[in-house]
């Protein structure tokens, strides 16, 4: 089964000429196509499907899902920027945000729209916009994430308004006459089916408190399968049952609301490889490993340094002579000084090594590494030891092959250094 069809001999030739290894390639015909999958989520009252933009900020791709239709979820300030300088609409964008920027009021008079993630920030919305409309994101005391550390709901999480603590948000509501026009969840990335269905199910229950509410936005966090184990969300599954309680909801209190979902991981995750060469194979003997060496790393992807998330990884030969070769047991390690800059871990164990299955390999092969186009670039520890930015392509439909990031040169590495004066 290969992992990462969209990446085959020529096609990484291709790549590799124009833009060199490493390099992160996203492919377009994946990206229309998760697109419509999240603009056709089951609703019963309308839809907004917004692309979770943190996990792959790039402009090109901006443009390609806002063009397809979708609407923003941005992250800070600087995202809601980029979006906007990517050719999106503000009245498109909403903003969720752990540290709500010092110019926010500037981004909601163009349009954008915002989503209280504490009491703190619900008190400098009022202040700054009395009578205005706001959104609140709650934490409804319940999470579920692929990972602890992709965990976004229950006490251990600092994400959104504790939901005990509603009656204090009221207070502040009612003191600057604010309008909540909309109630926003997201428990967590990698969210079991079943907890998101659940908590679809007591958002709704926060959204009866609010006869202003007519938007609920349950987040993103769908499950995709990376590697052949994993078992991806099936999003018309999903979405069913939530359109039914939208439909119970409309029955028993005559409200019809206005669905929103933010995708991130769903999108883009498994539309980006990386292509990387094999610089060097080595061994820690009988006992010991085979290791490959990349000229990547937790530099364009830390998922698997941070998380033990695994990615489906394939040997693409140099040579004609893939066919004659055999399998091998390799551990896959990044060109940090770092040992935790490992690409082979045991799922859920970022410490420990699980040798994979692969062609055997020759040193300037390269491997490509699949299920990273969500969090990988956007998340990836830039400039360690020096190595700069990779750059990115994308892969059209038509097959050509084009640059929309360039590789960062040593001069950008260091053009923000000030050396004080002797
Ligand atoms: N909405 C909000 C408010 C979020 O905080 C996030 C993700 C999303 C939507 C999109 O979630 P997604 O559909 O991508 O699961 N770095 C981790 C994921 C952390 C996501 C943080 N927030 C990873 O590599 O899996």
């Amino acid at each position: 089964m290969d992992l990462i069809p969209f990446l085959d001999r020529k096609r990484v030739a291709r790549v590799v000429a124009t833009a060199g290894t490493p390099v992160y390639v996203y492919d377009e015909a994946t990206l229309r196509r998760q697109a419509a999958a999240a603009l056709s989520f089951p609703s019963a009252f309308g839809l907004t499907a917004r692309y979770a933009m943190k996990a792959c900020p790039n402009a090109a791709i901006l443009r390609l899902f806002a063009e397809a239709g979708m609407a923003i979820d941005a992250s800070s300030g600087y995202e809601v920027a980029r979006a906007i300088r990517a050719g999106v609409d503000p009245a498109r964008i909403s903003l969720s945000t752990q540290e709500l920027p010092e110019d926010f009021a500037e981004w909601v008079r163009k349009g954008v729209t915002v989503n209280a993630c504490s009491l703190g920030q619900l008190e400098r919305f009022g202040r700054a916009f009395p009578g205005g409309r706001i959104g609140l994101r709650i934490n409804p005391g319940l999470g579920s994430g692929g990972t602890t550390k992709t965990n976004t709901g229950g006490p251990a999480s600092s994400f959104g308004i504790w939901h005990e603590l509603l009656p204090q948000a009221d207070e502040i509501i009612a003191r600057h006459e604010l309008v909540v026009f909309r109630i926003h969840s997201h428990i967590g990335s990698g969210s079991d089916p079943d907890v998101w269905v659940r908590v679809a199910s007591m958002t709704l229950s926060f959204v009866e408190k609010y006869a202003s509410v007519t938007h609920c936005n349950l987040g993103g966090g769908y499950k995709v399968a990376r590697m052949p184990h994993e078992k991806g969300t099936d999003l018309r599954v999903i979405g069913t049952p939530v359109k039914r309680l939208f439909e119970e909801f409309a029955a028993r209190t005559g409200r019809r609301l206005h669905l929103e979902i933010e995708p991130g991981t769903f999108m883009v995750a498994n539309a980006g490889a990386i292509v990387t060469r094999i610089q060097d194979i080595i061994t820690t003997g009988e006992s010991g490993y085979r290791f490959l060496k990349l000229d990547t790393g937790m530099t364009e992807l830390a998922r698997p340094s941070l998380y033990g998330a695994q990615h489906p990884m394939k040997v693409v030969p140099a040579n004609d002579e893939g066919s004659v070769r055999g399998e091998a047991e390799y551990i896959a390690t990044g060109h940090c000084c770092e040992s935790g800059d490992m690409l082979t871990p045991k799922a859920g164990e970022p410490e420990t090594l699980e040798p994979r299955r692969l062609l055997e390999a020759r040193v300037g092969d390269h491997l490509v590494i699949g299920g990273a186009g969500a969090y990988a670039s956007a998340m990836a520890t830039i400039n360690y030891n020096s190595f700069p930015q990779a750059p990115e392509v994308l892969l059209r439909e038509n097959g050509d092959v084009v640059l929309i990031r360039r590789r960062q040169t040593l001069d950008q590495v260091l053009q923000n250094e000030v050396l004080p004066s002797a």
